[in-house]
């Protein structure tokens, strides 16, 4: 039996730099919004300062529903542009394309042989995903989480900042590395006890971040995959379309703005929004707006909006004019992201039984 060498054990609770891991990802799938950004992205850029980041644009999942071929790249290089423009830092963070390591789909295979069926058939995102594509489901669909388990897992992550609609998948990978893996792969260390493969990440952190709801229904979330695009404000919509999606923003006919209010879920959400984008306090906007009727509240609303994404707007638009600094960020993060990729997988090969090339 092979002796495993102690030291390709996962990297314990931190990263070579002594700090918590942590990795996350979006979906190169059409304009980012203010969901994603107040979600997710804005969570990211203060994890930084106290963790090892690895931030990557998740592109083999764009393609679990049909895509276009020829958006697909310039997608992936916008949203990458717009993890650099809502403050992620390449010195402090790697980024990369998910596609530019092949460890993750090579992981995929062989957590895919390991995870049972039905864990996956009983994701609610797949089912949901699967109704609306109706006839035409690819296996990847259904795979979906056991990629992002792949993700996850390559890179020992500590913590995975994700969305409410994400925690399903982050038990699934949690119970991947656990049941599936270490349980049964582990190899034995000279006292005989076992040495975990996987390192299984934090459950999921209950609220990572807002949750922003649509423009047009309080009660949805704001979605890249809503078709009607008045419902959600994206990162790169100029000023006046902004103005114009929140003057045509769900109200309702009572005056004044509060939270908290269930008959009232587009004033909780709006009034959320200015909170966050003016940088007040929920009892600060509340108290500035608590008497004011809509016909006032959304012109402010806007300029706070427009406001708050001008900076990153500025940001996005002097990175796309300089390609060449882009592709050396993710030509870097590649690398970089690439190093460690293959150390987990090559455990896990190791685990499994491969035969090793000569
Ligand atoms: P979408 O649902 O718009 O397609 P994704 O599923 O690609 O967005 O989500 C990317 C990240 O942004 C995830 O971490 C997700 O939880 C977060 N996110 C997406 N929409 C919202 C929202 N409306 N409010 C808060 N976070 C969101
Ligand atoms: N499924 C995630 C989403 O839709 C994106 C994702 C893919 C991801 N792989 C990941 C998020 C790994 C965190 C970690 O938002």
């Amino acid at each position: 039996m092979a002796i495993p060498d102690p030291g390709i054990a996962p990297s314990g609770s931190a990263g070579p730099s002594g700090r918590p891991r942590v990795l996350s990802g979006v979906q190169p799938t059409g304009a980012l919004h203010l969901g994603n950004w107040l979600g997710a992205i804005r969570n990211w850029v203060d994890l930084q300062d106290s963790h090892d980041t690895f931030f990557c644009v998740v592109d083999l999942h764009a393609i679990t529903v049909p895509h276009e071929p020829a958006r697909l790249a310039e997608d992936t290089l916008s949203t990458a542009a717009l993890y650099l423009a809502c403050g992620i830092d390449p010195q402090r963070s790697t980024v990369f394309v998910q596609s530019h390591v092949s460890a993750h789909s090579e992981l995929c295979w062989l957590l895919n042989c390991v995870t049972p069926l039905n864990w996956l058939e009983r994701m609610i995102q797949f089912k949901e995903k699967a109704l609306k594509q109706g006839a035409d489901v690819s296996a990847g669909l259904l795979d979906y989480p056991v990629l992002m388990a792949a993700d996850i897992l390559l890179y020992d992550a500590d913590r995975v900042p994700v969305g409410e609609d994400q925690k399903q998948h982050l038990e699934l990978a949690r119970d991947i590395a656990q049941q599936r893996i270490n349980a049964r792969f582990a190899p034995r260390d000279g006292e005989g006890e076992p040495m975990p493969i996987l390192k299984v990440p934090e459950p999921p952190i209950l609220r990572e971040g807002a949750r922003v709801m649509s423009l047009t229904d309080g009660r949805s979330k704001m979605s890249k995959s809503d078709p009607n695009e008045g419902s959600r404000i994206a990162l790169l919509d100029p000023p006046e379309l902004i103005s114009r999606k929140i003057k045509r923003a769900k109200t309702d006919p009572q005056m004044g703005l509060e939270f908290g209010n269930p008959e009232r879920p587009e004033a909780d959400n709006l009034l959320g929004l200015y909170a966050l984008l003016a940088g007040r306090s929920r009892e600060a906007a509340t108290a500035e707006c608590a008497a004011m009727g809509w016909g006032t509240f959304k012109p402010l609303l806007a300029e706070a909006a427009v406001a708050a994404l001008a900076p990153l707007q500025q940001r996005y638009r002097e990175l796309r004019r300089d390609p060449r600094y882009l592709s050396e960020v993710l030509q870097q993060g590649r690398e970089r992201a690439g190093n460690v990729a293959e150390a987990t997988l090559e455990r896990v090969r190791q685990a499994l039984g491969f035969l090793p090339p000569t």
